[in-house]
């Protein structure tokens, strides 16, 4: 089914268009030109412009009782679920690929939102949207044609992302932020959880709610590691809307406390902001 130049989300099925409408679909799959239909277990997601979400991140969380963690996660509050990719080139840590992808997909529906620290994204772009992912994104560090890669994951049906590193500026960004969905902020270098947080990134998040507000985009912006009662006051306060946190929610005691406790935090604190 091939339908171009306009996006429809109804009745549980999304159809994405491509971002370039002059651009073939990029990637490693010529054959995939045209636009997948997400099946009817897909959630919409309409996002409310201000909205805090909690998005656990399972590689802290039990991989032997996954579905248990994430549904614990889940009813703490927890409204997407974060999926680190690794692959041991990009970052010096190898965790899952696909196949889990898929059994988390029939675990929950919540959106899966997929971040993928590995090289040559494209090559694996279409798998994982396949395999479920709902949203996808990549890094600005990894990706040699980001506009192309973007389209790309939009073409497959999920919502795009940028991620950047802490030592990446925003300005590498400039020319992607009118057609990103969301674009996540690390606030740990990527590959492995319970890091410390680095207060420096918050400038980035700042910068980025800035210009959103000044060019009218539409992005939402998360950010990613260190995430817990500690530092989430001033993540918020910086006008981050999407907070993964992977060890603060699965890292000790009860899931669903930690992420009820974590997301009400967050909650105050943009009242507050307001
Ligand atoms: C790190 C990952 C994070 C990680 C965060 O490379 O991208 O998603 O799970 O873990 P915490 O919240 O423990 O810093
Ligand atoms: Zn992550």
């Amino acid at each position: 089914m091939r339908i171009s130049g306009f996006r429809l989300q109804a009745s549980g099925y999304r159809l994405q268009a491509p971002l370039n409408f002059g651009l073939p679909a990029g990637g490693s799959r010529p054959s995939n030109t045209g636009l997948r239909l997400k099946a009817p277990g897909f959630r919409p997601y309409f996002p409310d412009a201000g909205l805090i979400e909690l998005a656990p991140s399972i590689l802290s969380a039990d991989f032997a009782h996954l579905a248990q963690q994430v549904e614990r996660a889940t009813a703490g509050g927890g409204s997407v679920i974060h999926v680190d990719i690794m692959d041991g080139h990009f970052v010096p840590n190898i965790t899952i690929g696909p196949p889990v992808v898929k059994s988390l997909r029939k675990a929950t529906r919540l959106p899966l939102d997929c971040h993928l620290m590995i090289e040559n994204p494209d090559q694996y772009i279409e798998d994982f949207a396949e395999a479920g992912a709902d949203w996808i994104s990549v890094h600005q560090e990894a990706t040699r044609h980001l506009n192309r890669t973007l389209s790309h994951i939009k073409h497959n049906g999920c919502r795009a992302g940028v991620v950047i590193n802490p030592a990446t500026p925003v300005e590498t960004l400039s020319e992607v932020l009118d057609i990103v969905d969301y674009v996540l902020v690390m606030s740990v270098n990527p590959g492995f959880g319970g890091q410390k947080f680095i207060p420096s990134v918050l400038g980035k998040v700042r910068k980025l709610a800035e210009i959103r507000a000044e060019r009218g985009y539409g992005y939402q912006i998360e950010i990613d590691g260190g995430v817990a009662l500690d530092t989430v006051s001033e993540v918020v306060r910086a006008g981050a809307e999407i907070l993964v946190a992977g060890s603060a929610v699965f890292g000790h005691g009860d899931v669903t406390a930690n992420a009820a406790a974590l997301l009400e935090a967050a909650k105050r604190e943009s009242l507050q902001r307001v």
